[in-house]
């Protein structure tokens, strides 16, 4: 445990998000106190229900004058800063606003961290920052995103480099893969399936080859908790996964399976990215030596049954009946 970071505050920036709340809860379990900044663009205020105790700021990080004042009545000991644009579509349309949001975010966020003498930070990075390759990802590898939302990233990890040291932070990258896990806010393959398996028995998808390095978001907030509590993740960065890669097919294969149901997968050509490399997943052997970290079970959609993979038995519920008038009722319910 590092000295110091023992029942901390911690701010979470994006703490309502897909991986936020899932991290959030598992701080206050472990006794942290967290304040969250999240401006709600996609994070659900409804999770704050399962987060006895954390104060919430509706705030852009974007907005250096609003951090000002989050950081001035907060008194944090640490941030993880998670909010960001980057769902990859979005980004490729939207590169000005990725750009306010991940980069000038984040500057605002070092800047706060300084002027508040916060001395310690974990980074959200992604593996859209290295040079697409076969081979599994290593952290010193060549950094050469093919899209925005990665060159944005990247410029991130190198102002938390240079800066941090200046400004008396210390920090840790994490770059994560592909994230899932229960209350996926953003659309990525994953969540898509299952929203489309609600309603059809076709499953729409780009490109059905792709291989991912898919990993779950507990097993993410698992990795931020021991970076805080590690001296040596102090000025470090990570790549946090499975270091196995599935293709979009075989996540299909086990969405089928979890739900019992023979689904029809689909390739949309409008679905397809224009640049997406055939391979994404890392080499986790240094996150695994240096922080004894190492990813929960095996992926299957099957898990989720036994609520391991984190579709709620009300989701697979929903899959499973389809548009029965149960699965209606369901969905009514939910929505
Ligand atoms: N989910 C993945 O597969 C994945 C993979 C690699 C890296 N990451 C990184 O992990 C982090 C968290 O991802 P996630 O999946 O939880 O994303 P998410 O979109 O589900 O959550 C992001 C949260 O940030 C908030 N937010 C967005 N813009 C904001 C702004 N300007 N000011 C304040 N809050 C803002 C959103 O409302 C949301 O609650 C991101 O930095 C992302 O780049 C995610």
């Amino acid at each position: 445990m590092e000295q110091g970071m023992e029942k901390c505050r911690v701010l979470v920036t994006g703490g309502l998000g897909s991986i936020g709340h899932i991290l959030c809860a598992r701080l206050i379990r472990e006794g942290y106190e967290v304040v969250i900044v999240d401006d709600l663009s996609v994070g659900r205020k409804e999770f704050l229900e399962n987060l006895p105790g954390v104060k919430l700021y509706e705030c852009d990080v974007a907005d250096n004058r609003g951090l000002e004042k989050v950081f001035g009545e907060s008194d944090v000991g640490a941030v993880v800063h998670l909010a960001a644009k980057h769902y990859i579509p979005y980004c490729e349309e939207h590169p000005k606003e990725t750009v306010r949001v991940n980069v000038v975010g984040t500057l605002n966020v070092l800047e706060a961290m300084r002027q508040h003498a916060v001395p310690r930070l974990v980074f959200a990075s992604t593996s859209s920052v290295y040079k697409p390759g076969e081979r599994p990802y290593q952290e010193d590898d060549s950094l050469e995103p093919v899209n925005v939302y990665g060159a944005t990233k990247l410029v991130c990890e190198e102002a938390v480099k240079r800066f941090s040291p200046q400004y008396g932070v210390a920090y840790t990258i994490l770059r994560f893969m592909n994230v899932y896990g229960p209350d996926d806010l953003v659309h990525h393959v994953i969540p898509e399936m299952v929203k489309q398996a609600r309603s059809s028995d076709v499953i729409k998808v780009g490109n059905t080859e792709s291989k991912r390095d898919f990993i779950k978001s507990e097993d993410i907030a698992d990795a931020i908790v021991r970076c805080l509590e590690n001296d040596v993740a102090r000025n470090n960065v990570y790549n946090v996964g499975t270091g196995k890669a599935l293709s979009v097919k075989e996540v299909f294969d086990a969405l089928c399976k979890a739900a019992n149901r023979k689904l029809v997968l689909e390739v949309d050509e409008t679905r397809k990215r224009k640049v997406d490399p055939p391979v994404l997943h890392a080499d986790i052997s240094k996150i695994m030596r240096e922080l004894g970290w190492q990813p929960g079970k095996e992926f299957s959609l099957e898990d989720s049954q036994k609520q391991d993979f984190g579709l709620h038995e009300n989701l697979i519920c929903r899959i499973r009946h389809g548009s029965s008038r149960r699965h209606s009722a369901v969905q009514q319910e939910i929505s």
